[in-house]
């Protein structure tokens, strides 16, 4: 983890800013953070542990998936719509492996990246994706770990949003790009597979949801066919929620009936948002 990159974090204790010391994170109020064997820093207050993110076999296989470029589309959205600087910083709530922050880095290797997710299996894909990228463990929830103002651009990719928060971390002129599933998103997979299924209410929801802090200034929709093996459908139903709630032989069974290549709607929304100025 580069030390420029601790900087901008801020110690969950006291909130005043970070800075490395050879492996371990330090306020100035002595405050200490140890940077785990796996490269992330877990700024987690003690009293969250617990708090459930994904699990190691479902980060397992989204990182499998993710591979497959499948979602690729989404990652490729994000690239045209970040508009970024040389050097900004990006920060990702709910990053989950950092695929998406690594693609929005580009080749530019003086910008950097903030990966936060409360799931340290996320963290740890995280910490090893991308050097520019400093993988942090942080529940959404709470106060973001990080300085005000420090961020040029916030990604939101299917993950928690906690509005205020996101405001406060964000520059000025800073942006806010969320991917949010729309309702015929793997809608085959529902009916088939027992998915959750996307809630109609999802739209609303994110309105209201960034409503008073940010005003949106664009949004578009990604579409596509996705062309999909076996393999990729046991992947991309065991990265989801839905993972909780399947039972694995059943899942198996279904899946092992399925036409080769299955074809699944891909569909989300992807908008920007800058802070309202109102507020
Ligand atoms: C559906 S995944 C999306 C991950 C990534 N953005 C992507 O699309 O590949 C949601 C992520 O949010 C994380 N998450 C869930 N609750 C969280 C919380 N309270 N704070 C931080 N991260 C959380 C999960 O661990 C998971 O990595
Ligand atoms: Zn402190």
């Amino acid at each position: 983890m580069e030390a420029d990159l601790v900087a901008v974090l801020r110690c969950p204790v006291c909130a005043d800013g970070l800075a490395l010391d050879a492996r371990t994170a330090r306020c100035p109020r002595g405050h200490a953070y140890d940077l785990a064997k796996q490269g992330y820093l877990n700024l987690l207050p003690a009293a969250s542990n617990g708090i459930e993110g994904d699990s190691a076999a479902m980060v397992g296989a989204r990182t499998v998936f993710l591979g497959t470029r499948h979602y690729a589309p989404i990652r490729d959205a994000l690239i045209l719509a970040a508009d970024l600087g040389e050097s900004d910083v990006v920060v990702e709530v709910g990053a989950g492996t950092g695929y998406y922050l690594s693609g929005v880095l580009g080749l530019a290797p003086h910008r950097r990246g903030i990966a936060l997710d409360v799931s340290k299996f996320a963290a740890r894909r995280a910490a090893k994706i991308d050097p520019r990228i400093a993988s942090v463990v942080c529940d959404a929830w709470q106060e973001l770990p990080l300085l005000d103002g420090s961020a040029q651009l916030m990604l939101n990719v299917f993950a928690p949003r906690n509005a205020a928060e996101m405001a406060r971390v964000l520059a000025s002129d800073g942006r806010l790009l969320v991917v949010t599933p729309n309702q015929q998103h793997l809608a085959e997979l529902v009916d088939v597979l027992g998915m959750v299924s996307v809630d109609a209410e999802k739209e609303r929801r994110l309105e209201e949801s960034l409503a008073g802090e940010f005003v949106r200034i664009g949004s578009e929709v990604v579409e596509e066919t996705m062309r999909l093996d076996r393999t990729a459908v046991e992947q991309l139903v065991l990265m989801t929620p839905s993972a909780r709630h399947v039972n694995y032989r059943e899942l198996m069974q279904q899946i092992a009936v399925l036409p080769e290549p299955t074809l699944v709607t891909l569909s989300v929304t992807l908008s920007t948002w800058q802070a309202d100025r109102l507020h």
